[in-house]
């Protein structure tokens, strides 16, 4: 089993430029988690026997030296590139990527520019990954996709390819009304994107929350458990919180770089360490050191601020504001504050390999982390792990995803100048025994879920939830060898009998029902299977018997309506009851439905004669998802005593006399005579009874590749039909 890695960036920017060849590690927890975890790969018993990482190598490379650049990153880093024109980039990772979605997942949408060529261009871009990954793809791949510059992958990719395929994100997944201000077309296709994986992950159950009320809002996608139906597999929506590699920041030897805490009469340090965004809080964070200072001057020459800021997405226009920003309060803080022997803020502007960056962890008093939002924050966990002697104090913005995992830190929120000035002077004096006390707890939570147990639980579920959709197809998809079985069956019986149903089947599902009519090419089809001796067809139907008649009436085929209600046996003109029915009951029913109905903007009544159904595809969807219980335990309620029962559709519920189902149709046309060959074909939910009643001879077809209690599925309505045509031509 081979993992195949797909994210935006490699762990390397490439240069070429002047002739001069740079490799330089790339910046963000992404690539850091990542490689920790793939550098382990070999020590551990692990199913995945290799790896590859596919991904931009940046745009600085010069044309005639993309072979060279291709040889140099397969060899040191197993990297396979996709070579990106700048111009592209601009549009896609400047524009769509950091001038859109980031500012609008971390919740900034002043910062958020909504332009079409970047979401086009976007697009251009994730197909680009498509085509380039299709020639990379063998069979045992597993594939991973990673972060929100890839996510319309994953549908794509399975357009093509049967092989696993999982997501994670790495920044959060916005609420549903941040989510709905892009634009109709991409806030759609982003979600229809990411449900063509068969795993999506995100960092925290929040963010896997607001996943899921975006789909169903907007997409409609209901969810049971986590787990969403597409017409051709399930998808499973979980949280998988990314960890470290523990062993590694805890037991690294780091010398030569200082690691002691500053001793007795040298100045504490407080630390912090992310990449310069606005995201992360680092003018607040300022903010509240200076009110700090201004609050506790018994603390001025005896603390420093010692600030790693890593340079980041320089050619965004909002993180050069920021850069500027942050010189002139740096200088404004130092002016005021220090004197010749003091330097409050200590500030580098660089990205520390980490030996390094560990050495600043262990001789940190106090990490300083003020995100007003992130979807994990990695500097937090490592910070913890690095402190081999447990002592020092972690503060964490509580708009992180790790300050889920890192309770026993100084929680606070960031957006309060006050609370981070209190919080950096009760850090500082903190007893040491508390210190060691809560960063014990919270170094024995790293230690378990470390980045390979992140890794290794995402590929088991991966594999699990993907081995459930694909059993299904492999082992009910109708293949050509099965058909041809069928069509032979067909062939040599003596008496046959095809029960179809009309919606989804006969006809694709229509958005405006009363338009479904059958085209002509149906009508000629269904007349000339019927014209073979020893056929007997049955349409059945949840329509009305009007509705059946004007569009079928003139064919020799049985009629079923209002799911088996009225039956008009071929060649008679008459339609007739499946058993005496009341409708009596309707009385009692349609009122409590109309009830729900003014509560249900959108939801209606359609009443027959024999049955009524509550429509609410049209209603808002997660009203109606509220309610639909509560809908559906009163009508149980007052149908328990009297001969109707219900049934929950594909948002509909129906009350019809008890017995009258599909599958009691099929019994009573299968009781009629001794059938030698029965073919069963559905779309709908309701096409599931007719399925589970089938004798264990018969074949029973579903149209759509889902879970199903029939014997056998084909992937779409046309299917249906070749097959259909099939055994009339045969
Ligand atoms: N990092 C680094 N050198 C530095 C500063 C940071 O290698 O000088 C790494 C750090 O170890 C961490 C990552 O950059 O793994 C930052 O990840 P985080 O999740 O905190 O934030 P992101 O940059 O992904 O938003
Ligand atoms: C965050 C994102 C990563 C990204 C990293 C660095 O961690 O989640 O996908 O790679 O920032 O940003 P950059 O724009 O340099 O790739």
């Amino acid at each position: 089993m081979r993992l195949l890695i797909v994210s935006n960036r490699l762990p390397v920017v490439v240069s070429t430029t002047n002739g001069k060849f740079t490799m330089e590690k790339s910046a963000g927890g992404l690539v850091s988690g990542l490689s920790d975890f793939l550098s382990s790969l070999g020590n551990k018993d692990s199913d995945i026997k290799d790896y590859i990482w596919m991904g931009w190598p940046g745009t600085n490379i010069e044309k005639e030296d993309e072979d060279l650049v291709r040889e140099k990153v397969q060899k040191e880093y197993k990297a396979s590139p996709v070579f990106l024109s700048k111009k592209l980039m601009d549009k896609v990772y400047l524009g769509f990527c950091n001038k859109t979605i980031w500012p609008l997942f971390h919740y900034f949408p002043n910062y958020a520019h909504f332009n079409l060529e970047f979401w086009r261009e976007y697009k251009r871009m994730n197909e680009i990954f498509r085509d380039e990954l299709l020639g990379e793809i063998r069979e045992d791949d597993i594939i991973w996709v990673h972060d929100y510059h890839l996510m319309l992958l994953p549908a794509l990719l399975r357009e093509k390819v049967s092989n696993p395929i999982g997501f994670f994100l790495h920044i959060p997944f916005p609420s549903y009304e941040m989510f709905r201000m892009l634009h109709k077309e991409s806030r759609t296709k982003i979600l229809e994107g990411l449900l063509g994986a068969d795993l999506v992950g995100f960092h925290t159950h929040d963010y896997t929350q607001h996943f899921l009320r975006c789909a169903l809002r907007i997409l409609g996608k209901e969810n049971h458990m986590g787990k969403i139906s597409m017409p051709d597999h399930l998808v499973e929506i979980d949280t998988f919180p990314m960890g470290i590699d523990f062993n590694k920041f805890h037991t690294m030897d780091v010398s030569p770089y200082p690691s002691s805490k500053p001793g007795k009469g040298k100045p504490k340090i407080v630390l912090s360490v992310d990449r310069l965004d606005y995201s992360k809080g680092i003018i607040n964070r300022l903010k509240g050191f200076e009110l700090f200072l201004k609050k506790h001057p018994e603390w001025h020459g005896k603390v420093c601020l010692n600030m790693i800021v890593v340079p980041s997405r320089t050619a965004v226009g909002a993180y050069r504001k920021i850069k500027s920003r942050l010189d002139e309060f740096v200088g404004q803080i130092n002016g005021s504050f220090g004197s010749m022997s003091w330097i409050p803020v200590i500030y580098q502007y660089t990205s520390l390999p980490h030996k390094e960056l560990i050495a600043q962890y262990r001789r940190s008093d106090v990490a300083l982390l003020t995100p007003l939002r992130d979807g994990m924050n990695l500097v937090a966990k490592e910070y913890i792990a690095s402190l081999t002697d447990q002592r020092g104090v972690l503060i964490l913005s509580e708009f992180t995803g790790a300050a889920k995992e890192l309770s026993e830190s100084v929680v606070i929120n960031p957006n309060s100048v006050d609370e981070i000035a209190a919080s950096i002077a009760e850090a500082l004096t903190i007893p040491v025994k508390d210190q060691v006390r809560g960063n014990k707890i919270m170094q024995k939570r790293l230690k378990r879920y470390d980045v390979t147990k992140w890794a290794t639980d995402f590929v088991t579920s991966l594999l699990n939830i993907s081995s459930i959709s694909r059993d299904t197809v492999s082992t009910k998809l109708l293949n050509k060898s099965l058909t041809g079985k069928l069509v032979k069956q067909f062939h040599d019986a003596k008496s046959r009998i095809i029960i179809v149903n009309y919606d989804g089947t006969l006809v694709p599902y229509s958005k405006y029902p009363a338009s479904a009519e059958p085209p002509d090419a149906l009508l000629g089809l269904l007349q000339t299977l019927d014209a073979r001796a020893r056929t007997d067809i049955v349409i059945i139907s949840g329509r009305g018997k009007d509705e059946l008649e004007e569009w079928l009436g003139d064919l020799p085929v049985n009629l079923t309506a209002e799911h088996g209600s009225w039956i008009r046996e071929a060649g008679k003109k008459e339609w007739r009851l499946l058993k005496p029915l009341s409708s009596e009951w309707k009385q009692e029913v349609i009122p409590i439905l109309d009830m729900y109905t003014d509560r249900l903007p959108g939801s209606y009544v359609q009443e027959r004669e024999y049955s009524v159904a509550w429509h609410y595809h049209r209603a808002d969807i997660e009203q109606a998802s509220q309610l639909v219980k509560e809908v559906n335990d009163h009508l149980l309620s007052i149908t328990t005593n009297i001969s109707a029962h219900v049934l929950h559709g594909s948002k509909v519920i129906e009350v019809s006399n008890s017995g009258i189902n599909k599958g009691e149709l099929a019994m009573h046309w299968l009781s009629r005579k001794e059938y030698d060959f029965i073919l069963a074909i559905g779309a709908g939910w309701s096409d599931e009874l007719l399925f589970q009643t089938m004798p264990p001879h018969a074949w029973s077809v579903k149209v759509g590749l889902s879970q199903t209690a029939a014997n056998h599925v084909v992937e779409d309505q046309t299917d249906a039909i070749e097959l259909l045509n099939k055994l009339r031509d045969h």
